[in-house]
């Protein structure tokens, strides 16, 4: 059975973004705060177009060749094992990688020439010049907000992608957003929307990040089980945000004029 497609509900004009990228082979990169949508927008979107999604959770040990692949020992022999990135170029499709910025530097070597016209990707151990299908599209995406200098992208790296920037939803689009994935009533969703709006504004005084649209949707979720808006709040709005006990008095005091 096929399976249903992702749920994702638009904030602006997205999604024709997102197709016209496909359609003329433009990378993309997509920069938001977390919990924003980012990984569910391209989920969404590669079901919608009807490609197979890749998708590559960087870290900061990630390297080009856990993207384009190795030789492995298999039985005593070595055999060469695709990645991810490699696979998506064989076969098709969207090839996703999160949180870009946090992989190593040797991975801009492989991007570069895959995310300019020739659309290649050198294969040095294999000695193989892969040439990427009309349906392989690149997308990229990391968090600005808590990236410190050295971890930005080079220009030459990002003069790659067309960029679009993804933010938290209006009050109105959040609140269908949360009710829909938690099952709570819309009205009872959207003082819990308003309230995450007013701890936003508290962001970069002490929080690195607001709460995010995950996060609500965690709080949705315990209310629609039956916890105490106090303990719902405390346990996804408040305690992941921070550890400072002067910043939670801080928010907790947000919370207290809002719902009384
Ligand atoms: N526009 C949206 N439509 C539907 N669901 C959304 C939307 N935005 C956020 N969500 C909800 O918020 C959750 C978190 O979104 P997602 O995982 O896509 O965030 P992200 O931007 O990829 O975050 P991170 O940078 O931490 O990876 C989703 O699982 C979904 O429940
Ligand atoms: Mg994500």
């Amino acid at each position: 059975m096929a399976q249903s497609q992702p749920y994702y509900e638009p904030t602006a004009n997205e999604c024709l973004l997102f197709e016209q990228a496909f359609k003329n082979k433009l990378p993309l990169l997509l920069k938001g705060p977390t919990g924003c949508g980012k990984t569910r927008f391209v989920s969404h979107m590669a079901h919608q177009i009807g490609v197979p999604l890749h998708t590559v959770s960087c870290h900061d040990d990630l390297s080009a060749s856990d993207l384009t692949g190795r030789y492995l020992l298999k039985g005593g022999d070595t055999v060469w094992t695709d990645g991810p990135l490699t696979k998506a170029v064989r076969e098709g499709g969207i090839c996703y990688l999160d949180e870009v910025v946090e992989a190593r530097k040797d991975v801009a070597v492989v991007l570069h020439p895959l995310t300019d016209d020739r659309r290649l990707l050198p294969l040095e151990r294999t000695g193989e010049l892969l040439e990427a299908p009309d349906d392989f599209m690149l997308v990229v995406s990391y968090n600005p907000g808590y990236q410190n200098m050295m971890k930005s992208l080079k220009p030459s790296t990002r003069q790659r992608f067309i960029a679009a920037e993804f933010d938290f939803p209006d009050a109105q689009t959040e609140t269908r957003i949360v009710a829909t994935e938690s099952g709570l009533d819309p009205d009872r969703t959207m003082g819990l929307v308003r309230l995450a709006r007013k701890l936003r504004d508290m962001k970069g005084q002490d929080l690195e990040e607001g709460v995010s649209t995950r996060l609500l949707v965690y709080c949705a979720t315990l209310i629609q089980a039956g916890l105490g808006y106090d303990e719902a709040i405390r346990h996804a709005m408040i305690e992941p945000l921070t550890d400072e006990y002067d910043v939670k008095q801080g928010l907790e005091e947000v919370v207290r004029v809002s719902f009384g």
